[in-house]
């Protein structure tokens, strides 16, 4: 397994392009299952192991798959094997979007369950539920969803609690139901607006996505299309508090500074000096620049991570490391996920005073962090770790980094060209 070195101590300077949303990308690649003839062509696809993934699972169900750059085409017209095996599934857990396109597009569905992951039990019933209420038939035995339905019938669906992929499984599967689906407590993520706006360019006609309630009034079929994905919105946090940790300076083109409310106003409580360079257009999520000063010293701060428009959970690794250098104490509350602490104990390891309480990290700034050998769990823990490095004393050695390549694209080049003493060692070398 690679693992990334850094040497730490040295301010990032200089400009970073943001890559397309991992995020966005994976349920608009499962949404070409919805396109039974011609070929649908993305753009700005980052070229990451999840994307890999689903790309793979896509072509063992029949699509005929090209993959140019940051171009992927899709032609999902001879999808005739409704299936996403476990040995697919199991390393990434999103392989669950294929389930409401496949039962949408064709009746059919034998998906494995996603299991949990380091962050915790990751349960799909809310999915289920939604589907089953759509009329799908799900039975769930030996690790397999198996779903039947003739055609998929529109629904009035409130879910417990606002999911983000089963809120783009149920709006997908609602395509090309009879009749109309109303999903309410819906999850409200900019990647929802993302998929609905490429499923709208389909001929789907979707509302409200966005607010809690989405109205998606179901046609007969959808159409080919081309589309370009939005920008990264957690990438581009990772580079504002990676300015933050190094007191650098550095301009981020194609920040979707838009949707970046919560991150950036406790990231600017912080201490971090936050500016839009053309704060212009702001309307357009793709293109915007943001300048990003880290020079004065970094105050503590509190949060609790939350729904859209909250602040992420995929930014509280990145905070907590930052709040590790800062003065004073911070509390950081983890509302989503039970178990998205895995990085506090690699932190403590490099000297960091982090003590956790239930869903809570105390943070106790320290003066200094110091280089260390630590182990990445999940895959915003490893760019965390990463951020430590940076700016710990010493050499730090970031384990399993593999966890890092399902999110971000050639993260240690893009911090090499901002002035970082980094590099990937090859699984076996020193
Ligand atoms: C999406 O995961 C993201 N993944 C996650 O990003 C992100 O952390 C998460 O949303 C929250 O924003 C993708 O979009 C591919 P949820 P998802 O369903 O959809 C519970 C990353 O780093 N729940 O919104 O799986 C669940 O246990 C990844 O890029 C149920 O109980 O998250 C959690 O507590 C990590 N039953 C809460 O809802 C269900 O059927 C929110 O989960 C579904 C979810």
């Amino acid at each position: 397994m690679d693992a990334i070195v850094v040497q730490g101590g040295r301010r990032l300077h200089g400009e970073v392009t943001i890559s397309g949303a991992k995020n966005a990308a994976l349920p608009i690649l499962a949404a070409a299952l919805l396109v039974r003839e011609g070929r649908c062509c993305f753009r700005n696809i980052p070229r990451l192991r999840d994307i890999a993934t689903i790309c793979t699972l896509l072509e063992t169900m029949g699509a005929r798959i090209e993959v140019a750059g940051e171009q992927v085409e899709i032609d999902a017209g001879a999808v005739e094997r409704p299936e996403a095996p476990y040995e697919l599934v199991k390393t990434m857990r999103a392989s669950i979007l294929v389930l409401g396109p496949l039962l949408a597009r064709g009746g059919r569905a034998r998906v494995s369950l996603p299991g949990g992951c380091a962050i915790g039990a990751r349960p799909v019933n809310l999915h289920i539920h939604g589907l089953e209420m759509m009329g799908a038939e799900i039975k769930v035995e030996h690790g397999y969803i198996h779903g039947r339905c003739q055609r998929l019938r529109g629904a009035d669906i409130t879910f417990d609690l606002p999911t983000v992929t089963g809120t783009e499984n149920l709006m997908m599967a609602a395509t090309l139901a009879a009749g109309t689906t109303v999903l309410r407590n819906a999850a409200r993520e900019p990647e929802i607006c993302d998929l609905a706006a490429c499923l709208r360019l389909m001929g789907a006609r979707i509302s409200g996505d966005g607010s809690d309630t989405i109205v998606i009034e179901g046609v007969d079929e959808l159409q080919p299309v081309t589309y370009e994905i939005m920008p990264d919105r957690i990438e581009a946090g990772t580079f504002i508090a990676a300015a933050g940790i190094t007191g650098g300076e550095i301009r981020i083109h194609n920040c979707p500074a838009r949707v970046m409310g919560a991150e950036i106003n406790k990231l600017q409580e912080a201490g971090l000096e936050i500016e839009r360079e053309d704060a212009a257009d702001g309307e357009r999520l793709a293109g915007t620049t943001v300048l990003v000063r880290g020079g004065r010293s970094l105050r503590g701060v509190d949060v609790k991570t939350m729904p859209y428009p909250g602040f992420p959970t995929d930014m509280q690794a990145q905070l907590m490391v930052l709040m590790c250098l800062a003065a004073g104490t911070s509390v950081i509350s983890e509302t989503v996920f039970e178990n998205r602490f895995m990085h506090v104990f690699e932190l403590q390891r490099m000297g960091a005073d982090i003590e956790v309480e239930g869903r809570s990290a105390i943070i106790k700034g320290v003066k200094m962090l110091t280089g260390a050998p630590v182990m990445a769990s999940d895959l915003r823990a490893s760019a965390c770790l990463v951020l430590a490095g940076l700016a710990a004393a010493g050499e730090t050695r970031v384990n399993r980094v593999y966890h890092l390549d399902r999110g971000y694209f050639q993260f240690e080049r893009k911090l090499q060209a901002l002035g970082a003493e980094i590099r990937r060692v090859r699984a076996g070398n020193s």
